[in-house]
């Protein structure tokens, strides 16, 4: 029930212009991303880094209306780009298609990623599309396989494990060998298209999850375990360590701001830890679906109003 009302209050605009007015809820939201800048962000990369833990950078912003903002937005991942190569930072970017205008024309998103995936290239790294809400699956993975068949070897793309269509479709892309991050679904979608039930969703999961590390095993892709979930992660280092997967054939992934430690654990123990670190002013959506994420987050949100 809050979930899902919280993800409605994510795509209301009225609401989006009650809570970014709010310091506090400003306040809160900086636990989940690095900042508002992009030097921001560049700084805790460094530090990532220093700690042996790799990143990916996001520009916040999604559905823009206009395509004025797909140039702007394409101009801040240049930046950021030439910030990675710059600084020497371990790095891929993830971006969503929304915020490069799908909504507006698929030719000028296709085009703008086409640009940003040969920068990326020139700067020694690769891009990851996001995935949005299922509205947006087929034609983000038509995108994909069709920026992989161009020759660029530099997309990655993401698959939600809440989906019903997920099991067919990590099947397909473990068969291409493409580099699929594999998370749980962080959009509200109705029980025609997606697993209604947690316990659903993180069995399809772990499915999914063994299908990607044979194949990479195999030598096909290199897949992103994108969890906070201990038991998943669990499950993963036990099948992996079963069947002589070795650690530098699959990284961990997870958000800036969740489960810091845990994130420290694996890359201690000589995992991949590749941490999401979202930035700019663009963060309510962002911030409001990891908010609906766990229950325990509005507490904390509310508190921190009462303390103002
Ligand atoms: P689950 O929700 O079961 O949480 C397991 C535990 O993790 C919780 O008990 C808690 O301890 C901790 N935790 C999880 N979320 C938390 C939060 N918000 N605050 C504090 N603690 C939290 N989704 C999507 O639809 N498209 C995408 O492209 C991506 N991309 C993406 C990249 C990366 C690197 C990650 C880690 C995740 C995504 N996601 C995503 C989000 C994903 O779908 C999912 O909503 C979240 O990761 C939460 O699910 P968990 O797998 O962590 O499990």
């Amino acid at each position: 029930m809050l979930r899902n009302l919280i993800l409605y209050l994510s795509r209301a605009s009225w609401a989006r212009r009650i809570v970014t007015h709010w310091g506090v809820a400003r306040r809160v939201a900086l636990r989940f991303v690095a900042g508002e800048t992009e030097a921001q962000a560049v700084e805790a990369v460094r530090r990532l880094n220093a700690d042996g833990l790799t990143a990916t950078l996001d520009v916040l912003g999604e559905s823009i209306t206009a395509e004025e903002q797909a140039h702007e937005m394409a101009r801040a991942y240049v930046s950021l780009l030439d910030a990675v190569h710059a600084n020497g930072l371990e790095a891929t970017v993830s971006l969503k298609l929304t915020s490069l205008g799908l909504d507006l024309s698929q030719a000028l998103c296709e085009d703008t990623l086409r640009d940003l995936l040969a920068h990326a290239a020139e700067c020694g790294t690769s891009i990851t599309i996001d995935m949005e809400d299922s509205s947006y699956t087929e034609r983000t993975l038509a995108i994909f396989r069709k920026l992989r068949a161009q020759g660029f070897d530099n997309v990655r793309t993401v698959i939600q494990a809440a989906l019903y269509r997920s099991e067919e479709d990590i099947e397909q892309l473990a068969g291409e060998g493409a580099g699929i991050r594999l998370c749980k679904g962080a959009y509200k979608e109705p029980p025609s298209v997606a697993h209604p039930k947690k316990s659903d969703v993180d069995a399809a999961y772990v499915r999914e999850m063994k299908v990607l590390l044979d194949a990479a095993f195999q030598g096909r892709g290199y897949p992103g375990i994108a969890t906070h979930d201990e038991a998943i992660i669990n499950e993963a280092r036990r099948y992996t360590a079963a069947q002589g997967i070795p650690a530098d054939g699959f990284e961990f992934q997870m958000l800036h701001g969740i489960r810091d430690g845990l994130q420290r654990e694996l890359a201690g123990e000589g995992y991949g830890m590749r941490v999401y670190v979202p930035f700019g002013t663009q963060w309510y959506p962002y911030f409001m679906r990891r908010l609906a994420e766990r229950p325990a987050n509005v507490w904390f949100f509310v508190s921190n109003f009462f303390k103002r």
